[in-house]
């Protein structure tokens, strides 16, 4: 690829505002946790998603061989968590972060986050330095309020309605 097609694809990519989350999965009984924003619906029937990891990291191994794993989107204000997860703390020391909580299947998930979407890993496909993982949604848990914490151009963001009488 050449550098300015691949320092312009950056570019585009920073603008491209997405809700921070929180992956994680069990694998034999240990907790494992990294923060993405490579995450989009596939579609509503069956209720499924995708997620795109890097090979690089340490999440990688445990999410290709865990049979469950759980997308929690963050709220404003748990920028800290986000930071946990993304590099700043490694291993368990990662879940110091925010109250988590396991579930009927055994994944951590984030008690006050604003979903947790738990699925069922069902395909995988590795891209360039990526797997794209699809899973199948299992179970949901949704918070009352609407308060995505944003990744846009390097840094963090919140959204506002521009919606009539908001
Ligand atoms: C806001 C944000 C979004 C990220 N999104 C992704 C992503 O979608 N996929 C990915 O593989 N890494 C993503 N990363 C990087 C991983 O979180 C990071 O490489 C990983 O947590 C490093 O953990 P490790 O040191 O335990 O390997 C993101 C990081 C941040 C801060």
């Amino acid at each position: 690829m050449n550098s300015e097609l691949g320092s312009g694809f950056k570019l585009a990519m920073r603008r491209l505002t997405s809700t921070v989350t929180i992956l994680t999965c069990r694998l034999n009984g240990q907790r494992y946790g990294m923060t993405a924003t490579a995450v989009t619906s596939v579609c509503s029937d069956p209720p499924s998603l995708l997620v795109c990891v890097n090979r690089s990291a340490s999440f990688h191994a445990p999410m290709a061989e865990a049979t469950h794993f759980c997308v929690n989107l963050l709220k404003v204000g748990q920028q800290h968590i986000s930071s946990a997860f993304g590099g700043s703390k490694k291993g368990e020391e990662k879940f110091s972060e925010g109250v988590w909580l396991t579930s009927d299947e055994g994944i951590p998930y984030l008690a006050d986050a604003q979903a947790n979407i738990i699925c069922t890993s069902s395909n995988s496909f590795s891209f360039g330095t990526h797997t794209i993982f699809i899973g199948q949604v299992e179970n949901i848990m949704l918070a009352p309020e609407v308060s995505p914490l944003l990744y846009q151009d390097g840094g963090f963001a919140k959204a506002f309605s521009l919606s009539a009488g908001a």
